[in-house]
């Protein structure tokens, strides 16, 4: 029987309830697919961080490369300045573990209520690959004559050629292995580029023409297509049957990706995976802490439990992966009143045990 090492930070305000939720249908999904998950516990957070006054400790991402998978609760703390535990705790995981791909699907399952007029499960129905360690994420930059009156920031976008064809080939080979005809949705696959190559005239011109080298070389097959990001966010509203698969740099994927997660239904919902397709992945909810939630079972556990569908689908376990998709759609289209934290109709363990007894099923 396959054991996976699966590393579990909780992380911060309602991060422990959510991933409680997530571990207990990961269980059960081992349990109904035969494999077994050994799961190691770290204290990573604002809690960890208040007391000790450390972040992340030195030994922690040569730890952590010695597991299959990481799931993550969230990261953040009321406390704590904003910044710290992000670049100290989620960025450098992301980065030190060469997480290159952050995947981020734009699914409405059903039953979930979408803010989109007259758009459905069948029009909302595509996925972000975002690059996840370049652009203005790399720290590239820093102040002049801080403090006076003609202080100067700079922040670089940065790219190399390297990170971005492998975040493109990432995308080709997911378009044709995902993609809309792929999986019997469409006549493409498609791959659509989200730039500015009217103003980012170095970076996303670098994008465009490896975008298109690659993809007439190696990926005929895929359909190309190129949106500016302002014109993307405009069609993910309008016409978001659209996409099917998106590729774009660090910065513009953080954006994109929260506007297509409250068109899914929002943050209770929205998960992603930090992949490095040749190492160690992390699994999240894209939501934050939501401390004010803390401790009270409202917070709407599903991100996290699509976290662990994401994980699954990753580690090669397709069939769990699809099982625990299966129930949660179940459960939103039957049992949910509403993907709201404190309006579900059901506690956070409830919704738990309810997508948990179906993947057991
Ligand atoms: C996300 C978050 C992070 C990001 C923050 C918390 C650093 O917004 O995962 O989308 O910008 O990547
Ligand atoms: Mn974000």
């Amino acid at each position: 029987m396959r054991t996976y090492k699966i590393a579990v930070i909780p992380g911060d305000g309602t991060g422990p309830e959510v991933t409680a939720e997530a571990v207990k249908v990961l269980k059960a999904a081992a349990k109904k697919f035969g494999f077994k998950t050994d799961l190691t516990e770290f204290d990573f957070g604002g809690e960890r961080y208040k007391r000790t006054g450390e972040t992340l400790p030195d030994s922690a991402v040569a730890e952590l490369r010695k597991f299959d998978a990481i799931l993550l609760g969230a990261i953040g703390h009321p406390d704590v300045k904003p910044g710290i535990l992000e670049k100290g705790i989620l960025l450098k995981l992301r980065f030190d573990l060469d997480q290159y791909i952050n995947l981020r699907p734009v699914r409405l399952y059903p039953g979930v209520e979408c803010p989109l007029k007259n758009k459905g499960p069948k029009e909302i129905d595509y996925v972000v690959v975002r690059e996840n360690t370049g652009d203005a994420y790399t720290g590239t930059g820093g102040f002049t004559m801080k403090g006076t009156p003609n202080e100067v920031a700079v922040q670089a976008a940065v790219y190399s050629r390297f990170q971005v064809d492998r975040c493109l080939k990432y995308a080709f080979e997911y378009a044709r292995k995902y993609g809309k005809k792929a999986t019997g949705r469409g006549e493409n696959n498609t791959l659509a580029l989200c730039g500015k190559t009217n103003v980012l005239t170095y970076i996303y011109d670098l994008w465009e023409r490896a975008f298109h080298e690659m993809g007439e070389k190696e990926y005929p097959d895929i359909k190309r297509e190129y949106y500016h990001v302002d014109a993307t966010c405009m069609w993910m509203v309008k016409n978001p049957e659209w996409f099917d698969v998106i590729v774009t740099g660090n910065m513009f994927g953080d954006i994109i990706t929260d506007l297509g997660a409250i068109t899914q239904g929002g943050m209770g919902i929205a998960a992603g995976g930090n992949i490095n397709p040749e190492g160690v992945s992390m699994f999240e909810p894209i939501g934050g802490s939501a401390p004010k939630y803390t401790g009270l079972g409202v917070i709407n556990p599903l991100a996290a439990i699509c976290a662990v569908q994401m994980m699954l689908e990753t580690l090669g376990q397709e069939q769990a992966a699809k099982k625990v998709e299966d129930a949660v759609k179940y459960v939103t289209a039957n049992k949910m009143k509403s993907m709201a934290a404190g309006k579900m109709g059901h506690s956070t363990s409830q919704v738990g045990d309810l997508v948990a007894t179906e993947v057991a099923k």
